[in-house]
């Protein structure tokens, strides 16, 4: 992707004036976050709110919503209280929650004025109780099951429950929201859902008289296949970290935002006929030399959802006929020998001149990746700060604050 192209040249040397020299990390493109924020806005007639769940898609939640506030998003939302409050310690963005609190994070919630989901009557009356005695009227949202079959309030219950939000002194309803489970695969099935939200908000608009409640419905997916989804406003993830759910249509020149490097930790030559790695999985058939990198299956190296066996069995298909190199040097793919473990695998070298120290590319599933890897945040071409430890660095190793950063 175009992203590429720049943080190629922006990762010619990513060890430079960096006091620590990390054997893996992440780098985070913000120029193609920006790029992307600015693309779908354009595409998009409707606000944005950035999803930051699962630490902003491995990107480094503190980092992301600092800088996505810089930009003009001054509302975010993540899943849990937990992921809210680990980013005000560092940034003060409007955070939305889109799954309920439990009602020991009922205070967390009043205090930092969270705009929580409501999936059910239960937690509106203890919710209205602690925001009327921090003297706080606090904006919630509801969420309705259109289909999805996780979280939402029935249908047939959403009156009930809005009401029961209306007679809350302290509560004010802020949006309605549906969320789709199958929009990039099943249209007919999301357009269902959307008919039954859709009807909802007819029934709401006749029978309530609050007033700027926000109807949101459309993730990436949906705001690809579903143009009628898109509401108040869109929900979007995949598509800001320039990441494509479906085939894009054409316009969407998005921008890679993530990537992971790591540097080859050992070298050494096997003999034909010597096994490597857990399992005995892969032997040389020739004098081989191997190269170890400090990344494996923790890092989301080789890991696949665990999903239908016959997602499972086409997945190993389409594996086999159209594969996908995971490891590269240089736009040229290493293979991978053995199973992966938890933190290291093995790559052939025999055809290579990479040794250690050397720097290469993964392709791995950047949700898996823990806070434990450095976040390398790179702007305009330069490199900008670290994220690790709990601690935000500049250039120099020294810790930082991210305010006026960008
Ligand atoms: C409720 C909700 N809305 C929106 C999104 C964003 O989805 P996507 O990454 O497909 O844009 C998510 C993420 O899973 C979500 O849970």
């Amino acid at each position: 992707m175009a992203g590429w192209t720049k943080t190629a040249q922006l990762a010619a040397q990513p060890e430079k004036g960096r006091p620590l020299a990390f054997s893996a990390w992440v780098e985070v493109n913000l120029s193609a976050l920006e790029h992307n924020l600015r693309l779908l806005q354009k595409l998009s007639a409707v606000p944005i709110l950035p999803i930051l769940k699962g630490d902003a898609y491995g990107h480094g939640a503190p980092v992301v919503a600092a800088f996505l506030r810089s930009r003009g998003c001054s509302t975010i939302a993540v899943s849990t209280v937990e992921e809210a409050l680990d980013i005000l310690a560092w940034t003060k963005p409007q955070i939305m929650l889109l799954t309920p609190p439990l009602p020991d994070q009922l205070p967390a919630v009043v205090e930092h004025s969270l705009t929580p989901t409501i999936t059910s009557p239960h937690l509106v009356g203890e919710l209205n109780r602690l925001a009327e005695k921090g003297q706080r009227r606090l904006s919630v949202q509801v969420k309705v099951d259109t289909g999805f079959g996780r979280l939402g309030v029935a249908p047939q219950d959403f009156l009930s429950v809005v009401e029961l939000i209306a007679n809350a002194s302290h509560l004010k309803l802020g949006g309605v929201f549906t969320h789709f489970s199958a929009a990039a695969w099943d249209r007919r099935f999301t357009r269902k859902q959307l008919q039954t939200f859709l009807a909802l908000r007819e029934q709401f608009q006749t029978h309530t008289q609050a007033p700027n409640v926000l109807w949101h419905a459309a993730n990436s997916a949906a705001f690809l296949t579903l143009p009628q989804s898109h509401l108040d406003l869109v929900r979007l993830g995949t598509l800001l970290y320039g990441q494509a759910p479906l085939p894009l249509p054409p316009g969407y020149s998005l921008q890679e935002t993530w990537r992971f490097r790591a540097r080859i930790i050992h070298t050494r030559w096997l003999p034909p006929g010597h096994s490597v790695g857990y399992g005995r999985a892969y032997r040389t058939t020739r004098p081989t030399r191997i190269g170890v990198i400090p990344v494996g299956y923790g890092h989301g190296l080789d890991l696949e959802p665990q999903s239908s066996p016959w997602r499972q069995v086409r997945h190993a298909v389409a594996k086999v006929l159209c594969p996908r190199p995971t490891v590269l040097h240089g736009g040229e793919p290493l293979p991978i020998l053995g199973r992966p473990g938890m933190g290291l695998c093995c790559l052939d070298l025999t055809q290579s001149r990479l040794d250690v120290g050397d720097v290469v590319t993964l392709h791995t599933r950047r949700t898996v990746v823990g806070r434990q890897v450095p976040r390398l945040y790179y702007l305009h071409g330069r490199l900008l700060c670290t994220f690790w430890n709990g601690q935000v660095l500049n250039l120099q190793g020294r810790t930082i604050s991210l305010k006026g950063l960008f």
